[in-house]
């Protein structure tokens, strides 16, 4: 897809990776960008200086993103890309147990990593597969499909993510809808500065929200499923699949070689 033309939607658009896909796709030439977010004033101030209109929605609300959607529909007729990328990041309390986090934890990350993308899924995709086109990015990351040192809720949560993802490119693929999966590794954002510097996920090098989004562009154009900044990823995943005990083997040394740190 070229974004150019097109009406987008992004969410967690206030802040971070969120804040600069809203501004690459204005200057790509979107015909209309939607910020959505929780923080009405990053959301505002994100929307104001790219022309765009500012939604304050909490995406784990199923009635308020479907208000979201339909607003959206309403104003601009339809909408071609969502990119449902809010999300957050719970460290485990204690890193030495990884049930440690209390089920109210566990229950809001549920709300915000996986079933933000299933209620604007499920909006979205009506007007999408009756015109035959449409495109559902999700970010998710690379902890989804590797895992967070640390993050028993964050990994898990965004495992579901990408299972969710996958359910969609192979649901509606043949309806005309495209699904891609953004899948970073360290980003240099308020989630990443509320770890440590040396937490694994940075090892490989952290990106700007710019360069991330430089990347999604390059991503959509391609229409590939997999959106991986860091193609380091890549290999990563093949050694997880080619020999999984001894992949978990090395995360384990990985984890103790990086442990006494907060890892998000
Ligand atoms: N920063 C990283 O290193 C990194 C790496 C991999 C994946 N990610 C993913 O990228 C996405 C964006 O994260 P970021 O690093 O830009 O974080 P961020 O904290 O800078 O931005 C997240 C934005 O989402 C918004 N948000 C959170 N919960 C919301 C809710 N319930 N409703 C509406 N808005 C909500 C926040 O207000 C914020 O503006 C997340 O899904 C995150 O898991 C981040």
């Amino acid at each position: 897809m070229d974004v150019k033309d097109k009406v987008v939607v992004v969410t967690g658009g206030a802040d971070g990776i969120g804040a600069a896909l809203c501004r690459r796709f204005a200057k790509a030439g979107a015909r209309h960008v939607a910020v959505v977010d929780r923080n009405a004033d990053g959301a505002t101030a994100v929307a104001a200086e790219i022309g765009g209109t500012a939604y304050v929605v909490d995406v784990s609300d199923a009635e308020a993103v479907a208000n979201l959607v339909a607003a959206v529909e309403a104003d601009q007729g339809r909408i071609d890309l969502f990119f449902s990328n809010a999300g957050i990041g719970d460290g485990d309390p204690d890193p030495q147990s990884a049930t440690s986090s209390p089920d109210w934890v566990w229950q809001r990350a549920w709300g915000v990593n996986v079933m933000a993308h299933v209620y604007a899924a499920r909006a979205v995709l009506p007007g999408m597969v009756a015109r035959g086109e449409g495109y559902l990015v999700n970010t998710v990351s690379a902890a989804g499909l590797l895992s967070q040192i640390g993050g028993a809720v964050y990994s898990t949560t965004k495992h579901a993510a990408v299972g969710f993802a996958e359910s969609l490119a192979i649901t509606h693929g043949d309806h005309g809808i495209k699904v891609s999966i953004l899948c970073p590794q360290g980003v240099d954002t308020a989630m990443l500065r509320q770890g440590s510097p040396g937490a694994p996920q940075n090892l490989d090098g952290v990106m700007t929200t710019d360069e991330v989004a430089e990347c999604v562009i390059a991503g959509l154009a391609e229409e590939k499923f997999l959106i991986l900044p860091h193609p380091v990823v890549l290999t990563y995943m093949q050694r997880k699949t080619a020999d999984y005990d001894r992949w978990i083997t090395g995360m384990r040394r990985l984890r103790n070689k990086v442990s006494g740190q907060k890892s998000l």
